[in-house]
């Protein structure tokens, strides 16, 4: 008779797994779209360019699937309690019945009969609670199975056993990339049942044969058109990807035989865009150096030209910004993110230039601030000011994904190459507005 109760658990818990996934998948999938929908970005977006209707059918569809996986699961957990109770009833018919027709005949005595359905009926509770355990258990499996397959994941980017610190010299190290080939790295990053819709196709190589190498102290400027693959190669410097072919070293060390720890120290990155948590500006700058006092933020803010901006906002350090908070323009927060950088103090800098705020006002005080923070360290700008390309030491022409050309101004210039036309499409016509050209003709730090 006990299996007769374990297999209705056993088909429905089937059943109910099946829905419990897809009820966890539906639920992650309009998660993340009001998480996306509703940030400060993606509600401008959708303002510009969505349509409510739209807007609305979408989330309407989403919730729509949600409310009847939910329905769905709902109901095989009451069908379940249904034939356990069904099952029950008709036993203990079937067994005063049976015993009924006997005790008639007088082969089972009336007293024996009720005694047996009254063990019958103490029978059925733990049968009950074991078979709903078991269903229990099989859609709580289906959480493990998500939870796992996150602990699980392997990190793309991890410390070799045999890792060595970044050793600190005096001097900032330098920098070499060497026949460095790269792909992003497509399906091992990709959770199946976190990215549903993450349909991912290896690409093809995205750099091919990156040779250079950046001398201790000095300042490279990457150009090229866009897509060209500057941030990507700048994304291999502090290991957020590694090479597919070739080697990255630091001081004639493999960035892969570095600790990722010290490694990330030693190497500060701005990015294009830079963001900030929705937090204090103080919170924000001491992200990257928590044991930075009052003194050490205030210089680094000075450098980085944004002191007077903080002192004039409504709660100086203690101004709320970011997404949610007080909003600062593009050229500010690149200067907080270049503060941010100075108080870490890395000796190699990666800086990925905004192509926007461009201004004349924003140019000359960016790059004063630049100055400042590139002094003594080694660094790969990429550039999109006419002033950062003049003031580097060498300048790297990507396109493609290729290096193709290499040298000073003067020298890319009188070879008429990719950089001539760059130059004429791209920066000649920042002469008028870069008011700082001259200074940084000049070289001299202001
Ligand atoms: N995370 C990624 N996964 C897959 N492909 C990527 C990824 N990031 C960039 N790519 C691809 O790599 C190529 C180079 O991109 P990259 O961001 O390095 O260009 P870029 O030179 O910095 O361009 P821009 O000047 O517009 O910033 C592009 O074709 C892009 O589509
Ligand atoms: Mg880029």
């Amino acid at each position: 008779m006990i299996p007769l109760f374990l297999m209705p658990a056993k088909m429905i818990g089937r059943r109910l797994q099946r829905v419990t996934r897809t009820r966890m998948q539906s639920d992650a999938e309009l998660g993340s779209l009001m998480n996306e929908r509703f940030n400060a970005s993606g509600a401008m977006l959708s303002i510009l360019y969505g349509s409510r209707r739209r807007d609305a059918d979408e989330f309407g569809r989403h919730s729509g699937r949600l409310r009847d996986v939910g329905a769905k699961s709902a109901v095989y957990s009451r069908l379940f309690l249904i034939v356990v109770a069904l099952l029950t009833a008709l036993t203990t018919a079937v067994v005063y019945g049976l015993g009924g027709v006997l005790a008639v005949r007088g082969t089972l005595e009336i007293g024996t009969l009720v005694a047996m359905v009254a063990l019958l009926m103490r029978l059925y509770g733990p049968i009950n609670q074991l078979s709903s355990i078991q269903v229990g258990i099989m859609t709580a499996l289906i959480s493990f199975e998500r939870i796992f397959e996150v602990l699980d994941l392997k990190p793309l980017i991890d410390d070799r056993g045999s890792a060595v610190p970044v050793r600190r010299g005096e001097q900032a190290p330098e920098v070499s990339f060497e026949g460095v080939t790269f792909r992003y790295p497509s399906e091992q990053i990709s959770i199946a049942s976190l990215e549903p819709a993450a349909e991912q196709t290896a690409g093809g190589p995205v750099l091919h044969d990156i040779t250079f190498r950046m001398t201790a102290g000095s300042m490279t400027a990457l150009v090229g058109p866009s897509g060209a693959g500057k941030t990507t190669i700048s994304s291999l410097i502090p290991r957020l990807y590694d090479p597919t072919e070739g080697k990255v070293r630091l001081d004639g060390v493999d960035v892969r035989d570095l600790t990722l720890e010290s490694l990330r120290d030693s190497v500060g990155v701005v990015s294009q865009d830079a963001h900030l948590f929705h937090d204090t500006i103080r919170a924000n700058l001491l992200y990257g150096c928590p044991e930075a006092g009052p003194e050490d933020l205030e210089e680094a803010c000075a450098q980085a030209l944004i002191l007077d901006t903080i002192r004039a906002l409504p709660d100086g350090f203690d101004t709320v910004v970011g997404d949610r908070g007080y909003r600062l323009s593009g050229g500010e927060k690149q200067r907080l993110a270049l503060a941010r950088l100075l108080l870490k103090a890395p000796s190699v800098v990666v800086l990925d230039e905004a192509t926007a705020h461009l201004d004349s006002e924003n140019e000359a005080a960016i790059q004063r601030a630049l100055r400042t923070t590139l002094a003594g360290r080694t660094s790969l700008v990429i550039a999109h000011r006419l002033s950062t390309v003049l003031s580097a030491d060498q300048i790297l022409v990507v396109a493609d994904g290729r290096i193709r050309e290499q040298g000073t101004h003067e020298q890319l210039l009188a070879r008429g190459g990719i950089y001539h036309d760059l130059y004429r499409t791209q920066f000649a016509t920042q002469k008028i507005s870069a008011g700082s050209v001259d200074d940084a003709l000049l070289g001299e730090p202001v």
